[in-house]
C-alpha cells in the first residue's frame, strides 16, 4: 500500500542536516511568500494606480493643448510641448475610426491599471498595446475630428523598486540559507563522528577516547559513549586475561598426566586416559590462542594468495581434497600470522564438516573477497550468528573427530574486525557452508 506517511518519508530529507535545514528554511521560504504576496497586493497595486493616474493626467493635459490649438501648427505645438514634458510622443491622424476599442479580456495588469485611469480622465474610446514593445506603451484614442496617437514610455508606469525587492529577498534567504547550513554542518559532525565511533565499536574495532565536542546533548552522549566503550574493553580483557590463567594453570598438570601415562604401559584403559588428555590438551591450546589475540603483530604488506597458498598446501598434506584459485592483485597491508590463523580455522572447519573445500580470492573495486567453501551439512540460517559467539558448538559431542572448542569462527571474525573487514556465512553452491570474508584494501 502506498501511504501519504511513505510518501513523506521518501521526499522529506533522511539526514539530520537536510531535516534541520528544512526546519530552518521551509518557515523562511513561507515568510517570503506571504511577505512578496503582501507587497504585490498593497503597495504594488498602489504605486502602479498612481503612476497610471500621473500619466493620464498628463496626457488629458495634452488632449486640452490639441483642443484650444486647433490646426497643425497649434498640434505641432501641443506634441513639442509633450514631448519635452511629459516624455510622450504624439502624433495625429485626422478624421481616423478606432477599431477595437473595447477592452481586451486578456490584458495586462498594467494595460488594465491604465485603461481605468485614463477612462477616467478622458471619458473617451481608447486602445492600449503594451505588449508590441519593450520599452513603450502604445496609446490610440479617438477624437471627435481623428485619432490620437501616442506613445509613452513604460518607465512611467513602472518601477524597478518590484525587481530589487524580489532580488532582495531571494538574494537575503540565499545567504541566510548558506549560513545555516555552515553552522548546522558543523553542529552535526560531532554527532556523525560519535555515530561513525559507536559502529566501529559495535563491529569490535579498535576506538579511540572520544574527543568531547560540540553541544552540551552531544557532549553527554560522547561521554557516555567513553564510559560504555571503557567497560566494554576492561570486560573483555578481564575475561579474556582469565581464560589465559586458568588455560595457562592447566597445562603445567596436564603434562604431568601425560608423562604418569606413558609409564603406565598400553593398557586400553591408559589408552582412553591418553585420548582424553590429548583432546584436553588441543582445547587448552585453543583457548590460549583465543586468550592471546594476535593484536600486537605488526602489519605488513602481504601477498593474500601467497598466504592462501601456505593455509591450502599445510591441509592437503593434512589429506583433505582442497581446492584454490586467485584472481587479480592481492596484496594489502594485514597483521600476517592473525589472518593466516583466521583463514585456515575457515579451511579446517570445511575439511572437518565437509569432504572437499574450495577456496577462492577474488580481488574486487575496494575490498578482496576471500570464500571457503564446503559439501557438508551446512549451517541453518538461524544459527549463522550463533556459530561466532565464543565456545558455540552446534555438535554438542566435542568429539575427538571434529575436536574443538568452538573458537574457531569466533577468532577469525576477531581478526576480520581488527582488518577492518566483515564475514559472513550463507549457502554453498557445494551444498554445505559458504563462509565469505571481504577486507578493504
Ligand atoms: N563448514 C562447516 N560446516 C558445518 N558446520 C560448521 C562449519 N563450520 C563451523 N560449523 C559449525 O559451527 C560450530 C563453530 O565452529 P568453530 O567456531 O570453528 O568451532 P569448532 O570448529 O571448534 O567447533 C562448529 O561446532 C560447527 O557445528
Ligand atoms: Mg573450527
Amino acid at each position: 500500500m502506498f501511504s501519504i506517511g511513505k510518501l513523506f518519508k521518501r521526499v522529506l530529507p533522511q539526514t539530520l542536516l537536510g531535516r534541520s535545514l528544512l526546519i530552518i528554511v521551509s518557515p523562511l521560504i513561507l515568510l517570503q511568500i506571504f511577505s512578496t504576496w503582501v507587497f504585490f497586493e498593497r503597495h504594488w497595486d498602489t504605486v502602479a494606480i498612481r503612476l497610471a493616474r500621473g500619466l493620464a493626467g498628463d496626457i488629458a493635459a495634452t488632449m486640452v493643448l490639441l483642443r484650444e490649438n486647433p490646426g497643425p501648427k497649434g498640434r505641432e505645438a501641443a506634441f513639442t510641448f509633450a514631448t519635452t514634458h511629459f516624455q510622450v510622443r504624439g502624433s495625429f491622424k485626422e478624421k481616423a475610426i478606432l477599431k477595437n476599442a473595447t477592452p481586451r479580456p486578456n490584458a495586462g495588469r498594467l494595460e488594465r491599471v491604465l485603461r481605468k485611469a485614463l477612462s477616467d480622465r478622458t471619458k473617451r474610446p481608447l486602445v492600449i498595446d503594451a505588449d508590441s514593445f519593450d520599452r513603450d506603451v502604445i496609446i490610440d484614442i479617438q477624437l471627435p475630428d481623428g485619432v490620437l496617437h501616442l506613445i509613452a514610455p513604460r518607465k512611467r508606469l513602472f518601477t524597478s523598486t518590484t525587481y530589487l525587492f524580489i532580488g532582495l529577498m531571494v538574494g537575503s534567504s540565499l545567504i541566510l540559507f548558506a549560513v545555516a547550513m555552515v553552522f548546522m554542518r558543523n553542529q552535526i559532525r560531532p554527532i556523525r563522528r560519535l555515530a561513525a565511533a559507536a559502529d566501529a565499536l559495535g563491529k569490535g574495532r579498535d576506538v579511540e577516547v572520544f574527543r568531547l565536542q560540540g553541544a552540551t546533548e552531544v557532549r553527554q552522549a560522547a561521554t557516555a559513549f567513553n564510559r560504555m566503550r571503557d567497560r566494554l574493553q576492561r570486560q573483555v580483557s578481564q575475561r579474556t586475561e582469565m581464560l589465559a590463567g586458568v588455560s595457562h594453570d592447566l597445562r603445567t598438570p596436564l603434562t604431568r598426566m601425560k608423562l604418569q601415562l606413558a609409564m603406565l604401559g598400553d593398557t586400553p584403559s591408559a589408552q582412553e586416559l591418553k585420548a582424553d588428555v590429548a583432546e584436553m590438551e588441543r582445547m587448552v591450546e585453543g583457548y590460549l590462542a583465543f586468550a592471546r589475540g594476535e593484536g600486537s603483530e605488526p602489519v605488513t604488506r602481504t601477498n593474500l594468495r601467497d598466504l592462501v597458498e601456505d593455509v591450502v598446501a599445510a591441509a592437503r598434506r593434512a589429506g583433505n581434497m582442497v581446492d584454490f584459485t586467485a584472481e587479480g592483485d592481492l596484496t594489502l597491508s594485514v597483521r600476517k600470522e592473525g589472518l593466516r590463523r583466521c583463514i585456515s580455522n575457515l579451511v579446517s572447519n570445511a575439511t572437518q564438516y565437509g569432504t572437499r573445500a574450495v577456496v577462492s580470492t577474488i580481488r574486487k573495486p575496494d575490498f578482496i573477497e576471500l570464500t571457503v567453501d564446503d559439501d557438508g551439512p551446512g549451517i541453518p540460517e538461524k544459527m549463522h550468528e550463533t556459530v561466532f559467539r565464543p565456545f558455540a558448538r552446534l555438535d554438542q559431542s566435542r568429539n575427538v573427530e571434529t575436536g574443538g572448542v568452538g573458537l574457531g569462527l569466533t577468532i577469525a571474525r576477531d581478526m576480520v574486525h581488527a582488518h577492518g573487514g566483515e564475514i559472513a556465512l550463507s549457502d554453498s553452491p557445494l551444498g554445505g557452508l559458504r563462509a565469505r570474508i571481504r577486507l578493504p584494501v
